[in-house]
């Protein structure tokens, strides 16, 4: 849907303009600018995670709060923002299984995690408490194998976009580069996998927006956007996107599609941050 209407919009300004460059803003495009951040919230230790589901309906806006990278399975649920922020839990679940690092995501009223100690995908749904599917992901390494910079088993981080649900991790055959797959979001299989030049263990954080994956070179201050992989086209590139790492320490950043916001664990402090996307065309002046 998403990409028609942009096709549509391409067309409309194309025909429109007879200048060689159409800038728009379209629903979807390439990130230009990071701008915030907003601190929503101060809780929890120096590492975790806290999302929203990017395909709930816009008057469902539960937040999910995972706190800590290791030893738990403890997951937090707030009726909204506003909830969240005043600390008034609506739900506890109790996983089956403890989770690794802090790449979790929930997407369509499921959590995906990595499962302790192991390279699983677990997809567990919140309606029914249940274990809906769990694979393995072959050849990611796991486990401080292949961790982004700041370690705590970051080795495997599963995110959303516009486009569907993705796994970044690493592997030996890749020489612990990046590799990004396309899962398949009922049986977590792997629809199709790219390998990245990308040194896992110099990656601060990744995040997916419009099927291009965007790296971090650090966790710490100074921390950038810094290159990107495009998977329409399977080619990178070095970009220089900065953004204000407030408290100094990232373990946790992810793109929401539906709030088109990044989500941010910043040292105990769980941020939001804007971004900016553009569609650039170069049109051909016929006349
Ligand atoms: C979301 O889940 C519903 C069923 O709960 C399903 O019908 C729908 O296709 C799913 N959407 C996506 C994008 O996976
Ligand atoms: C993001 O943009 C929205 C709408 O313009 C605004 O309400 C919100 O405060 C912004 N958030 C950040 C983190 O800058």
């Amino acid at each position: 849907r998403l990409v028609e209407e942009e096709e549509n919009m391409m067309s409309r300004c194309m025909k429109k303009t007879v200048l060689s460059v159409c800038f728009l803003i379209a629903a979807c495009g390439k990130l230009m600018k990071i701008t915030g951040p907003v601190t929503v919230k101060t809780s929890g230790t120096r590492f975790g995670a806290w999302m929203t589901d990017p395909l709930a309906s816009p008057r469902n806006n539960r937040v999910w709060y995972m706190d800590t990278y290791t030893n738990s399975k403890v997951v937090r649920e707030y009726k909204s923002m506003t909830d969240f922020v005043s600390g008034l839990e609506s739900r506890t679940y109790y996983l089956p299984f403890k989770w690794a690092g802090t790449n979790h995501v929930v997407y369509n009223g499921s959590l995906y995690y990595n499962k302790e100690q192991s390279n699983i995908i677990v997809k567990y749904s919140f309606e029914t408490g249940r274990v809906l599917a769990q694979r393995a992901l072959e050849y990611a390494g796991f486990h401080n194998v292949y961790p982004y910079t700041w370690g705590g088993f970051s080795d495997i981080d599963l995110m959303a976009d516009e486009l569907g649900l993705w796994a970044v991790y690493a592997t030996n055959q890749n020489a612990g580069n990046i590799v990004v797959s396309e899962l398949e979001p009922e049986t977590l299989e792997v629809q199709r996998t790219w390998n990245t030049e990308y040194s896992k263990r110099n990656a601060g954080e990744s995040f997916m927006i419009c099927g291009t994956l965007y790296i971090t070179n650090s966790h710490l201050t100074g921390a950038k956007v810094y290159y990107s992989y495009n998977t329409k086209t399977s080619t990178y590139e070095y970009t220089d996107i900065p953004f204000h790492n407030q408290y100094f320490h990232i373990s946790m950043l992810d793109y929401n599609a539906r709030e088109r916001a990044l989500y941010a664990w910043n040292n105990g402090h769980q941020v939001i941050f804007n971004v900016t996307l553009y569609h650039v065309i170069k049109t051909e002046d016929d006349s």
